[in-house]
């Protein structure tokens, strides 16, 4: 199957009631781990790359790496998607690549660090818009700021400094014909997000759900979703790591944004757990082994049998045939023509 619009994707997992995982990739160990347990659970995909990913990988290798992950899985809609997106150029030079989607994430400065202002995020993400439907490529924008810096990238902070507010998120669906909305409830990237399970002072289910009653039609996006589960923690402290206690997002949290028009969930440090653990468990019990692929190996079975999970609950899983494939270029069309709405649909306070 060719590289599917992400708005199609997430067109059908609203029609469908289910979430989509987007899972970060850097190698090719990571990308089938999450075909693997696509193939598994029979699922739509969405495979994200940040910029440290592309800078990392190297832009051609990760494109054809993804290329080949659709050459040889024709059943699983793939959206490729740019994660984090932190200038025009950077997503412009992602569409050249041939990526089906990206996030303009205006919600920082260029520097990927300094939140910015709302003028600012409309601006940009708005001129990304512009430039991103008349190819058919898909859109994501970000308003309001996550926690914490993954790779140089993020405001730093708690994840409660600068929470979306739901008038904002309103005028920015309607201002910029986003397709995807990514808004801050109180998560932050990475491992340390929370310092106890997390309750509704930390985490603002009660935001997302006043965003989706505002904007009940749009694809609400959580980012800095992974659930950081004490099983991965463990497995890496105890073959010689050095983890501090932490909580991520549970999953009953994530499904509850599910029912509550969350159509992407951002998930990549609990891969990143995964496979880390594994690699250190071979490591440190087998300190005689040198092949790379006898750490590799499991640690790409660690990550898919997390990715497989997500995917189940989730609920994407079984979706992977309920669709064709609609070309790029008749995506285009439907923007032009206004059967893709870039309007958002608006309910009264
Ligand atoms: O947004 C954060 C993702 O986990 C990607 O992180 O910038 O370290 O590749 P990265
Ligand atoms: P985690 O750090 O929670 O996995 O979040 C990843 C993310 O949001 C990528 O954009
Ligand atoms: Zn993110």
């Amino acid at each position: 199957m060719p590289l599917v619009s992400m708005r199609q994707l997430l067109d059908e997992a609203a029609k469908g009631g289910y979430g989509v995982g987007a899972f970060n990739v850097n190698d090719m160990e990571q990308i089938q781990a999450i075909m693997g347990a696509a193939k598994e659970t029979n699922s739509p995909v969405i495979i994200q790359a940040s910029r440290g990913a592309r800078a990392f990988a190297q832009d051609r290798y990760l494109f054809h790496l993804i290329l080949a992950a659709a050459e040889l899985n024709p059943e699983i809609p793939i959206a490729m998607h740019q994660d984090h997106g932190n200038s025009f150029e950077t997503c412009k030079s992602a569409i050249e690549l041939g990526y089906t989607s990206v996030m303009m994430d205006g919600s920082l400065k260029d520097d990927g660090k300094t939140p910015s202002t709302f003028e600012e995020n409309v601006e940009v993400t708005r001129k990304v818009v512009e430039f991103a439907h008349p190819l058919g490529v898909t859109v994501e924008g970000e308003i309001g700021v996550l926690g914490g810096v993954e790779d140089g990238h993020g405001a730093g902070g708690t994840g409660l400094e600068h929470i979306t507010d739901p008038d904002q998120a309103v005028e920015f669906a309607e201002r910029t014909g986003v397709d995807a909305l990514a808004i801050a409830i109180g998560t932050s990237h990475g491992a340390y997000k929370f310092t106890k399970k997390p309750d509704g002072s930390v985490l603002k289910m009660d935001v997302l759900i006043a965003i989706h009653k505002r904007l009940p039609n749009t694809h609400l996006v959580m980012h800095g979703s992974s659930s950081v589960p004490k099983d991965l923690q463990d497995v890496i402290n105890e073959y010689g790591g050095k983890l501090k206690e932490t909580w991520g997002v549970p999953v009953e949290e994530i499904q509850l944004g599910i029912r509550n028009g969350v159509r992407k969930v951002n998930a990549d440090t609990d891969n990143r757990l995964a496979m880390t653990g594994a690699i250190r468990k071979v490591l440190w019990t087998q300190p005689e082994k040198f092949d790379p692929r006898d750490y590799m190996k499991p640690a790409r079975e660690a990550m898919q049998k997390v990715v497989a999970q997500r995917m189940t609950q989730f609920g994407q899983a079984g979706h992977a045939g309920d669709y064709a494939p609609i070309p790029i270029s008749e995506i285009a069309k439907g923007y032009a023509d206004g059967s893709l709405t870039t309007q958002p649909l608006v309910a009264a306070k």
